[in-house]
């Protein structure tokens, strides 16, 4: 059996997974989220830890076979800054943290925006690893002081378990300081900002082995002591790995409708949108890949119900919604209700319903939000056709329950969408990248296991058209 652990924001989940890529057992264990300033996001590394460490116990004890290797997946973006001693100097940053305006500005300053695309993939993005350790500089100058190594989440969690820091390319390019091309950290934009890349760890494919499971935790956690640690990969990358997504076949993308939405395609290539609206990330097999994100997906739906319909279910919601024709008679919502990444990376943005009449029904504020959520995912997606043209994507995330909103969506980036049986997430990528780790296959998007349950065909995108406009114009 492979493991495969995702160190997500809310919680970790551990998982192991057969020769044949099916899920046999799993763990989950949650922590909190601390935010102790608003737009503020933090985690404490030792949560993590604890919380690793008993998923694993659990995992541990229901598995009837023997472990061969763990895989890493997490939360990209994050810094969690050691001492010497391997201590974090701090509460960890995570990647929704918005307090890096000022270390944004810095960098932009210091590094041209075209230079840092073309090298790095992206521009400087509030969420990113290095803005964060430019905060860290200026804000927590002692804490700065004290820092000799800064690590990604799952990254530090691989520290912790084998006593090896590695880094590789699918997270590390989450930062904003790695060379696409040569996969390496990107001297001349750490130069630029008087820092050196010794603070960063050596960099490893996805699938390498960086150490094994120290004793004290073999037996705290019931594995075996010496288990390899696959380094695995960033939780995009992770979870397009477990749905098969591989970029020696671009073609085949996935669009999720998660809290976030998400249209993620594979590319062999590094090239970047030269705006940078959308993110260029490496992907976990030696290849690419473009990730369009929209902040409040089945977010903004949660958010709609939670707030002015609790007493109903999403089903009723999303069928009531059926009855507004396309357009939804002309309400327009935006769904910008945690600010928005793709393509206006601009965290102040705010959500906001429009076209509002004494003739508008609930259900055509309903179908508003849901269209809102389509046309900004077709945002995203206008941006990354041109640079890696999709022939078919793989719909996951609960807002793929509701048919009528894969339709849409369907229909709205006209694009064929299939809907797998069951997504089985970032960790269960890390787990196949833990059999790539151990030479059981060449590539871990292979060993995938991805039944489709149902094909979605897009029929016209005319009735959307007046609709799409509506929502472009002015924000
Ligand atoms: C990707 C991103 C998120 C985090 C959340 O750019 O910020 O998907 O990885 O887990």
């Amino acid at each position: 059996l492979a493991l495969g652990l995702d160190l997500g924001t809310s919680g970790v989940r551990a998982v192991a997974v057969d020769e044949r890529g099916a899920l046999v057992a799993e763990a989950t264990r949650t922590y909190p989220l601390l935010t102790p300033r608003p737009g503020w996001t933090e985690q404490r590394p030792e949560d993590w830890v604890d919380a690793s460490l008993s998923a694993l116990a659990e995992l541990a004890a229901q598995l009837t076979g023997a472990p061969v290797a763990l895989g890493l997946s997490g939360q990209m973006h994050g810094l969690v800054a050691l001492d010497g001693a391997g201590e974090p100097v701090r509460p960890a940053l995570l990647w929704n943290d918005q307090r890096t305006g000022e270390a944004v500005r810095e960098l932009e300053a210091a590094v041209p925006k075209e230079t840092l695309v073309a090298r790095t993939g992206n521009p400087a993005i509030t969420g990113f690893q290095l803005p964060k350790l430019l905060w860290l500089r200026a804000a927590e100058p002692e804490a700065f002081a004290r820092t000799r190594h800064v690590l990604l989440p799952k990254d530090f969690l691989g520290f912790v378990l084998s006593g090896e820091r590695a880094a590789e390319p699918s997270d590390a390019s989450g930062t904003g300081c790695f060379h696409l091309e040569t996969k390496t950290w990107d001297e001349e934009v750490l130069g630029a900002l008087g820092l050196s890349a010794d603070l960063f760890p050596p960099i490893v494919p996805s699938h390498a082995v960086v150490g094994r499971l120290r004793g004290a935790l073999a037996e705290r956690t019931g594995l075996p002591k010496g288990l390899p640690v696959v380094a695995g990969a960033g939780d995009n990358a992770a979870a397009a790995t477990g749905l098969g997504l591989s970029s020696r076949t671009p073609r085949l993308g996935s669009v999720s409708l998660g809290t976030s939405g998400v249209v993620f395609a594979p590319l062999k290539a590094p090239t970047p949108d030269p705006g940078g609206r959308v993110h260029l990330f490496c992907h976990a097999d030696g290849g690419y890949h473009l990730l369009g994100v929209t902040l409040a997906a089945a977010g903004s739906l949660e958010w709609y119900r939670k707030t002015f319909c609790p007493e109903r279910s999403f089903g009723e919601l999303v069928a009531e919604a059926a009855s507004s024709p396309p357009g939804a008679s002309g309400v327009t919502f935006k769904p910008y209700l945690a600010g928005e990444r793709t393509p206006h990376l601009n965290p102040d943005l705010r959500g906001s319903w429009t076209g509002l009449s004494l003739a508008t029904r609930h259900a055509d504020v309903v179908r508003a939000l849901l269209e809102g959520v389509a046309f900004s995912l077709r945002d995203a997606y206008d941006i990354i056709r041109p640079l890696s043209p999709l022939e078919r994507a793989l719909v996951t995330g609960g807002g793929a329950k509701s048919e009528l909103w894969v339709q849409m969506v369907a229909d709205v980036l006209e694009l064929p969408l299939a809907k797998p049986e069951q997504n089985q997430g970032a960790a269960y990528g890390a787990a196949l990248l833990a059999w790539q780790g151990v030479g059981r296959v060449e590539h871990a998007a292979d060993l995938a296991r991805t039944a489709v349950a149902a094909e979605v065909t897009p029929a016209s995108a005319a009735p959307y058209e007046a609709a799409l406009r509506r929502y472009r114009s002015g924000h």
